[in-house]
């Protein structure tokens, strides 16, 4: 049992508090920010004694706590969280766990967004469409509306749905069987390129590969374009940590790629026999479902759904193995294939997209503050999954845990449509790579991918020895 502290303890605890939160109020200066760093620099043991202490004070002088530092006080002094932070990009996690003990509706004053970080708040937002707008962008920034119209992941109904239809037969379950023979031929490709034994960068080599080869397989890129294709859209969607704004160099890709794709879907709707995503935008222009206007968003709205996303999972894994986190004896069944309880409970851990965010299109009052229209609201997926009232221990890595409800597909009228391939991806993926190389070390320190909303990996080097058979 653990004891209660004394009362005096308590109230000095929150007297100290109340000053600190005052003194940031008033001189603009974090008192907070240095009573935090001089808690980190303690002893362990008394870091957790703050901890301790103050999650054991009583309910109602928590909310005042709470309060102080709701109203505005923290918000302003002291940013709980920046989505474009250093700290973000980094390990956003503990970020997400003060959020949802301290401001599940936060207000983050410098980038002017507000923050939903629990999960029935996220899961409810997300399924309130009327209310909470893809319409106007899910970045922050100049990002927003980036892509250009046809990006359907940024329409509200009846348009998103009209345009959603043209694609579903293409990623449903049942066109999966047709898509496994072509995913594996690449996968087998790419890891026989590799040395039996040595080092490889696998996120260049492996990780992002292998979606974006197989998104420019459905597109129906021919094979001489593919290269140039991959490489342009890896170096327009490169952002730099603070950055809320595409480069110069990013427009100039952009507008590469649009040209390229107008060329391709009007060479379908002059000539038949193509059978790809990008026919089916040829017969949706015919039939009058979009317009020519369309073609840009809409392909690299897909060609980016297949990037950040599912590298980021396969980069995820092969992590967790290289670094002895997990061992891959266990990732896998008794046929040699990737348990689906451990793929999904590692988009549980660390959700591919860390969040995406909407606009309020009237006053939402939630846990009594309220967000006022036209607000920007950032949905935390990865916050979401790790919310201790929904997932017991939620940051543990538990490959076994059963039943797992993450939001790391999205949820409502915007759920991920390309669920089937990615994880149709992720399993060739794994069962292809350590088929042939069962031993992965790392080998070098891993970056990550510069992105607002990802955290995958961009060079990911590990030693791979081959399988002993
Ligand atoms: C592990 C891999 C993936 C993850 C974690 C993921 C995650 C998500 C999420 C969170 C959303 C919802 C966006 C929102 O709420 O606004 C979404 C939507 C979408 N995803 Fe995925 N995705 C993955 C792979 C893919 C792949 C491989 C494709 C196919 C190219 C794809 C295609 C789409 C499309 C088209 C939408 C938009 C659906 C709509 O707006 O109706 N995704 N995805």
């Amino acid at each position: 049992m653990v004891a209660t502290p004394p009362t005096h303890h308590v109230s000095a605890a929150i007297s100290l508090y109340a000053l600190a939160h005052a003194l940031a109020h008033f001189n603009a200066i974090s008192a907070l920010d240095r009573i935090d760093n001089s808690l980190r620099n303690a002893p362990k043991h008394a870091q957790f004694a703050c901890v301790f202490r103050e999650s054991r004070l009583p309910v109602d002088i928590r909310n005042q706590m709470d309060n102080l530092r709701l109203v505005g006080v923290t918000s302003q002094a002291k940013t709980l969280y920046d989505p474009l932070s250093q700290e973000s990009r980094n390990d956003p996690y503990p970020a997400y766990e003060r959020l949802r003990t301290r401001a599940p509706v936060y207000y983050c004053e410098p980038r002017n967004v507000w923050v939903l970080s629990r999960y029935e708040d996220v899961r409810a937002a997300l399924r309130d469409w009327e209310r909470f707008t893809s319409a106007k962008g899910l970045e922050i920034g100049d990002f927003v509306g980036f892509f250009g119209k046809g990006d359907f992941v940024q329409m509200d109904p009846p348009e998103h749905d009209d345009v959603r239809r043209i694609f579903a037969p293409r990623f449903a379950n049942r066109a999966m069987s047709h898509y496994e023979p072509i995913v594996t031929t690449l996968a087998e490709q790419l890891v026989s390129e590799f040395p039996r034994e040595g080092v490889v960068d696998i996120a260049g080599a492996f990780t992002q590969r292998l979606p974006l080869l197989t998104i420019c397989q459905m597109l129906g890129i021919a094979d001489s374009d593919v290269p140039w294709v991959v490489k342009s859209f890896i170096d327009m969607m490169k952002r730099n940590a603070g950055e809320n704004m595409p480069s110069d160099h990013a427009h100039k890709l952009r507008s590469e790629l649009v040209a390229f794709f107008n060329e391709q879907v009007e060479l379908r709707i002059n000539q038949d026999g193509f059978d790809d995503l990008q026919s089916d935008i040829a017969h949706a222009i015919q039939s009058g479902i979009i317009d020519r206007s369309h073609i840009p968003g809409v392909c690299l709205m897909l060609m980016h759904a297949g990037l950040e996303t599912t590298s980021t999972l396969l980069g995820n894994i092969v992590h967790a193995i290289a670094n002895k986190v997990i061992d891959s004896r266990e990732l896998m069944d008794e046929q040699g294939e990737l348990r689906n309880s451990a793929l999904e409970e590692f988009l549980r851990f660390d959700a591919p997209i860390q969040w995406l965010s909407r606009v309020t299109t009237v006053d939402v009052t939630i846990h009594e503050t309220t967000i006022p229209e036209g607000s920007r609201v950032l949905l935390l997926y990865a916050s979401a999954n790790r919310d201790p009232d929904v997932f017991p221990n939620p940051d543990v890595l538990d490959i076994g845990r059963e039943g797992s409800r993450h939001l790391a597909f999205g949820e409502g009228i915007h759920f991920c449509l390309g669920m089937p391939l990615a994880k149709l991806e992720t399993r060739i993926g794994i069962r292809s790579l350590l088929r042939k190389h069962q031993t992965i070390t790392a080998n070098g320190r891993p970056t990550r991918f510069p992105s607002l909303v990802g955290r995958g990996y961009d060079h990911l080097p590990v030693r791979l020895s081959p399988a002993e058979h």
